[in-house]
């Protein structure tokens, strides 16, 4: 069984996180969405809220479960036993960044592979901290996250 996992801070997922999720699930067996909880960046949502708003996003992907981690990405991946990690790219400036940690987890563990998505060109220019942003401007978010979490969104920003 072909196993990957998706990682990220997902302070909240989007869009554009949602469809990497939906295109790699139907690449791989099984999908681990690996929520990073021991983030510098202080997140806006915590551990269990972001896990809690991935998986009604994606209640509709049998394939697809999430979980949350702490510590190196190969350690949980190891965990699940998943050999793949499911990077999106949306612009070039992800890549320097994206290609130092793709090899550094290569150095990590040499079983376990990066593979990288484009990220669909409507969705290139959005963002986790684009969101908060918006949210914090009571600003229209349909176009950037799923309908069914903008409530939990602007109830963190009341
Ligand atoms: N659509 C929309 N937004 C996207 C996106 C997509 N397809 N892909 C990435 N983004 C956004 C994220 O929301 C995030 O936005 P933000 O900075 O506003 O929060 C930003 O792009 C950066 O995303 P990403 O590069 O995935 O970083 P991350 O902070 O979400 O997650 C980990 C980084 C978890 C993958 C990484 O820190 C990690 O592996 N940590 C574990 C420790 C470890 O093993 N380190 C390596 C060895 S030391």
């Amino acid at each position: 069984m072909r196993i990957a996992v998706y990682p990220g801070s997902f302070d909240p997922i989007t869009n554009g996180h949602l469809d990497i999720i939906e295109r790699a699930s139907k690449v791989f067996d099984k999908v681990v969405v690996g929520v990073l909880r021991n983030k510098s960046k202080k997140p806006k949502f915590t551990a269990e809220e972001r896990v809690g708003l991935i998986e009604r996003v994606t209640a509709h992907l049998d394939n697809v479960e999430t979980d949350s981690f702490d510590g190196l990405l190969v350690n949980f991946a190891k965990t699940h036993h998943a050999s793949v990690i499911i990077k999106g790219l949306r612009t070039v400036n992800d890549f320097e960044y994206e290609f130092q940690m793709a090899l550094l987890n290569k150095a990590l563990d040499s079983e376990c592979e990066t593979m990288f998505m484009m990220t669909n060109s409507k969705y290139s220019y959005i963002s986790s901290s684009m969101v908060n942003e918006l949210a914090g401007y009571k600003g229209d978010l349909s176009e950037l996250v799923p309908n069914e979490i903008i409530p939990d969104i602007k109830k963190k920003y009341e």
